[in-house]
């Protein structure tokens, strides 16, 4: 008997590099080619028509009522994001259905984003930009119109010390910064092994002062850092992590950072904090609700010169996003993960396949 051709359902076009690699495994692929999400009934539809394998963005509700739908069919949902709480894993795991999740990929990309926005926030340099765009820019002068804040020599606090935080450190230690961590699981190791860098970078006369990197708890972290820069992924310990109490702990001088999820920061206590002076500034690239809503407070006016806003595009390179290639690109990683489980890899283990994150389901 002819085998069935297998279904996939990509709830985004994520490239056709990666995607082709699924057409010639043979599978029906079906693309929704608008740049919005699908609306929920039609993702809802390609699960009740029975596809095997769905590609998912951090747009798509991923909860019981579709894996409930899919559960004698569904074999698999390729999450094209290292976060996934879009998706409702206890619910994944009731149905003993994997999901994968594209780590490691995106890890410099966004880490190196963070860095460069929190040196926008702090140089100014959109305000900078749009002085020459507006025809504002008459006459150079030591300190007017404004001044920015040195990013080289600070203090940064990393929220969350999985593999973005520890990039992110990474970067900070180019620029001679002292940094504080806060992460309920602590990697001594790493942290040794930075302070060791920073040691011999003072032996060999390449730093005038001694660099330091230490475990600290959270208020502490707040409090002496000058950049606090989160990377934690959104979950019930982690929403509104960042809230009123957070920012007024906070130096009046010292920026926030945020390229983790929108939820982590309370967003109204932001925008007080922004408005009243509690903080210097913000960069944020990921909201409470993405898009970020047109009469978001955030879009005050009076605080566009102290507050960055990016569209969600902490992992935005060509390599990160588009890659075919399973140890470059989320694409890559997100197909290799579907056809893991499609093709039975790794004798049909999923607690063996390097990409499913639900790997105690099995
Ligand atoms: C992006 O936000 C991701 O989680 O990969």
């Amino acid at each position: 008997m002819a085998m069935e051709q297998k279904r996939v359902f990509a709830t985004c076009n994520i490239g056709d590099a990666a995607l082709e690699k699924l057409r010639t495994m043979g599978y029906a692929l079906e693309v929704y080619e608008q740049e919005g999400a699908p609306p929920r009934e039609v993702l809802l539809d390609k699960v009740r028509s029975g596809v095997d394998g769905l590609v998912t963005t951090v747009r798509d509700q991923v909860d019981e009522e579709l894996f409930r739908l899919g559960a004698t069919t569904l074999k698999v949902v390729g999450q094209y994001a290292v976060g996934y709480d879009n998706i409702d894993r206890k619910a994944a795991n009731r149905h003993k259905i994997p999901f994968t999740n594209t780590a490691d990929v995106l890890t410099d990309a966004t880490a190196e984003f963070a860095f460069f926005i929190m040196g926008a926030a702090a140089r100014r340099l959109y305000p900078s930009e749009e002085l020459v765009r507006t025809l504002q820019w008459r006459s150079w002068h030591p300190w007017k119109p404004f001044l920015g804040d040195e990013v080289t020599g600070k203090c940064a606090a990393v929220v969350g010390t999985g593999r973005i935080g520890k990039a992110f450190a990474q970067k900070c230690a180019g620029f001679d910064m002292d940094l504080l961590c806060f992460d309920p699981q602590k990697d001594e190791r790493f942290v040794s092994s930075m302070q060791e860098v920073f040691d011999l970078k003072l032996a060999r006369g390449l730093t005038r002062r001694r660099n330091t990197i230490e475990y600290v708890d959270l208020d502490e972290a707040l409090a002496r850092a000058d950049f606090v820069s989160l990377h934690v992924p959104l979950n019930q310990a982690t929403r509104h992590l960042i809230g009123r109490s957070a920012f007024h702990r906070m130096r009046q001088s010292s920026y926030l950072i945020n390229t983790s999820r929108g939820p982590v920061v309370d967003e109204a206590a932001l925008y007080e904090a922004l408005k009243e002076g509690w903080i210097a500034g913000a960069a944020l690239d990921v909201y409470e609700e993405e898009p970020l809503p047109d009469d978001s407070p955030l879009r005050d006016p009076t605080l566009t010169g102290r507050l960055r806003l990016f569209h969600h595009f902490g992992s935005g390179t060509r390599e990160t996003r588009l890659s075919p290639d399973p140890d470059q690109g989320m694409a890559g990683r997100c197909v290799q993960g579907v056809i893991d489980v499609l093709e039975g890899n790794y004798g049909r283990d999923p607690k063996r396949m390097p990409f499913v994150v639900n790997k105690e389901a099995f």
